[in-house]
């Protein structure tokens, strides 16, 4: 219906507005009888305002969590006369890793953290990717590692993260942190969930007994999470691949966690609860190229109640928490109290 707003209707005259609350956020719908004769012949006219999702941008959350990180890189260099150091390790030509990876360098600098970039050809042996890792485990100066992933096939990703040393784990990958994980213990927790629990407690977006939806069952984001979630005292459900009942799950979600690499996976064919929060954790191109997520985002910002960007969301998140655990390792490393 052509209504206009506010309408020019010679007789115009609004009878009720009811304002319809959505748990943190909020709709408004305005219902408007109009009596002036164009109008009487349909009768009603029929205003609906709906507020979009909010979005969940990741900058306010990164410059409060660097502004603090500074100060504690400030202490430690004071008292430790060197600054907490990030080693990072490149092999092959990977173009989407070798952007990644530039970030994070890029990142080190800013803060003020030491960073050194290894990248190695992709005819680097295991051995000699593991001999590069023996050295930088005894090299006081270094506090964290950092082997991008994927790596090629002949270098076997266990073999990595079974000869790196946990305590300059800053992935939180190996098998000794995703235990402590497991175990709610203290530990380098998976940077991109620990973004994605970063950016809800930023937001205040309270997941205590709330439907938590994990899509993707990945070592670096999936199974973290959903961890994270449990310790965080939500109800956590797991779906993949062969999950067959996704849209009931989607149905059921208030929030849903989507890290499955697939553009435009999460779109409006699916019903949402009216208070659903999505993470979007992909980074992918669509048909023209872009960077986009998981999520379509413009087909769902009204059919949710926030979600977040991509790019700007859950990609900066992951590399501030990075920074975060080359301090932390370093702290603990220098038996400085972290917190
Ligand atoms: N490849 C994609 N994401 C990551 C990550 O968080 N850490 C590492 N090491 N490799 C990755």
């Amino acid at each position: 219906m052509g209504a206009r707003f506010p309408p020019k209707h010679k007789f115009f005259k609004p009878q009720k507005i009811i304002v319809v609350s959505q748990g943190d956020f909020w709709s408004l719908y305005l219902s408007k009888f109009c009596r002036c004769a164009p109008c009487s012949a349909k009768s009603l006219t029929l205003l609906v305002l709906v507020m979009p999702a909010i979005l969940l941008k990741a900058k306010p959350v990164t410059d409060a969590l660097d502004s603090s990180l500074v100060e504690k890189i400030k202490q430690f260099q004071k008292k430790k006369k060197r600054v907490p150091t990030l080693a990072t390790v490149l092999v092959g030509e990977d173009p989407a890793s070798q952007i990644y990876v530039g970030s994070k360098g890029k990142k080190c600098l800013e803060l003020g953290l030491g960073h050194q970039d290894y990248k190695l050809s992709a005819k680097t042996s295991e051995k000699e990717l593991l001999s590069l890792l023996k050295k930088l485990n005894g090299d006081k100066k270094i506090d964290g590692i950092l082997v991008q992933k994927p790596l090629p096939k002949n270098i076997s990703e266990w073999a990595v993260l079974d000869n790196l040393s946990f305590s300059k784990d800053v992935d939180g990958f190996t098998s000794t942190n995703f235990g402590l994980l497991a175990q709610n213990r203290d530990c380098l927790v998976p940077c991109t969930p620990a973004g994605i629990m970063a950016l809800l407690k930023f937001y205040k977006i309270d997941v205590a007994g709330k439907k938590a939806l994990v899509i993707g069952r990945s070592d670096i984001v999936g199974k973290p999470i959903g961890l994270l979630l449990l310790h965080a005292n939500a109800t956590v459900t797991y779906a993949h691949s062969r999950t067959t009942s996704m849209s009931d799950e989607v149905a059921n979600a208030d929030i849903i966690v989507s890290a499955i690499g697939k553009s435009a996976f999460l779109n409006s064919k699916f019903s949402f609860k009216k208070n659903a929060v999505i993470i979007d954790v992909g980074i992918n191109r669509d048909s023209a190229g872009k960077v986009c997520g998981d999520a379509d985002t413009e087909s769902l910002i009204s059919k949710v109640a926030a979600i977040t960007p991509v790019p700007g969301g859950i990609g900066p998140m992951t590399i501030a928490m990075l920074m975060q655990n080359t301090v932390k390792a370093a702290y603990l490393r220098e038996e400085m109290d972290y917190e």
